[in-house]
């Protein structure tokens, strides 16, 4: 017989309870997602003097790194379709993809700097003579790459890796613009910040319930299973960002896909099991410059599924660049993340079961 499973059940915390919420958050999450917009103003200077790496030009970006470290490739490999002459592919593991060579250019993306798999990866790329250039806080990546000459850009520590998005992702478009291969980006980046500071004031927690569409997001998700569905080539990382945030913020489950895609597979499996169907809320992330068939899928989509759902909610990118369409998108799952631990009356800082997969695979267990 398995063992007993012993639940814990917490209560659910009011979202206008400003104190509650801060007395549950002993991390600080909601002033770090406070702080994104400037955090994306000082982001942007972290890559501004970093030598700039030889060995141009590049015929393909490898971004490798994990979890939280890894979504800012994400971000870039979407923000890179229709501008970047050259492929970004996004890599996750301990090594590199065969293709990675001396004409690769290798952005190895750690928060912590100590994340085995993209020391690994970035072993490797050093091996196959490729460009470099890490992205830290410190640790052993910071480490090996003074030690090596590898340009490095050191980013302020302190927070969760998730909660560095700016740091992790602009960064990365800054020393490409440096490099010549995509151009705007201070630009772009100071419309994001516009609009985080709009969104702001909108979903933080001063702003109540009633007019809060970040928290009454949050109310709809708690007890369903969120599955966010957005669109290739804009929202698709957005959406993956939403999932991650509601898995480590939330310590919940939720899915990601895009469209259209899950138009030719996902989107047949709404029949069974019904109990379980019911008990999902989809929420579409919507970009102006959606493919004009990808709009029309979203509706036909919505009348397919809508009904055997919970729920369906619909949100839109604000802003005129992609940058902060994909930013002002972001925020509000930020937010909605950490509002709905506070539903499960869960703190949404520490992720014990990554800290102790890491402690258990550096001892060799
Ligand atoms: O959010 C997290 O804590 C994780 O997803 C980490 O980002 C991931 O484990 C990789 O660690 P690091 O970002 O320090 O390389």
């Amino acid at each position: 017989m398995s063992p007993k499973r012993v639940v814990v059940l917490q209560r659910p915390v009011d979202l206008d309870d400003v104190q509650a919420i801060e007395a549950l958050d002993s991390m600080g999450m909601f002033g770090t997602a406070r702080d994104l917009p400037e955090q994306c103003s000082r982001a942007l200077d972290t890559a501004a003097d970093v030598p700039l790496p030889a060995g141009g030009p590049f015929q393909n970006i490898v971004v490798t790194g994990l979890g939280g470290s890894a979504i800012g490739g994400d971000l870039l490999r979407v923000y890179a379709f229709t501008c970047l002459d050259i492929p970004v592919t996004v890599n996750r593991g301990y090594t590199l993809p065969r293709f990675a060579g001396p004409r690769t250019l290798v952005l190895a993306v750690s928060f912590s700097g100590n994340t085995e798999e993209t020391l690994g990866a970035y072993n490797e790329a050093r091996r196959r003579g490729a460009a470099i250039v890490a992205v830290t806080s410190g640790g052993q990546l910071a480490a090996q790459a003074r030690r090596d000459g590898v340009p490095l850009i050191t980013v302020p520590g302190g927070i969760a890796p998730r909660s560095a998005i700016g740091y992790l992702f602009l960064p990365l478009l800054m020393l490409l613009d440096r490099l010549g291969l995509v151009n705007g980006i201070e630009a772009e980046a100071a419309e994001a910040v516009r609009i985080l500071r709009e969104l702001r004031i909108r979903y933080d927690l001063e702003a109540p319930l009633t007019e809060n569409p970040a928290k009454q997001m949050a109310m709809n998700l708690q007890g369903r299973i969120p599955v966010i569905w957005g669109a290739s080539t804009t929202t698709e990382a957005v959406a993956q960002r939403w999932k991650g945030q509601i898995n480590e913020n939330a310590k919940a489950p939720a899915y990601w896909n895009v469209l259209p895609e899950l138009n030719h597979n996902e989107i047949v499996g709404f029949q069974a099991p019904t109990d379980i169907l019911h008990r999902i809320w989809l929420v579409f992330l919507r970009d102006p410059d959606d493919h004009p068939q990808v709009q029309k899928r979203f509706a036909v989509t919505r009348e397919i599924v809508g009904k055997v759902v919970a729920g369906v909610s619909e949100v839109e990118a604000s802003g005129k660049g992609l940058l902060a369409r994909m930013f002002s998108l972001i925020y509000l799952g930020d937010y909605v993340s950490l509002y709905l631990a506070c539903r499960y009356g869960i703190n949404p800082g520490p992720v014990e079961v990554i800290d102790r997969l890491k402690s258990t695979l550096a001892k060799g267990e």
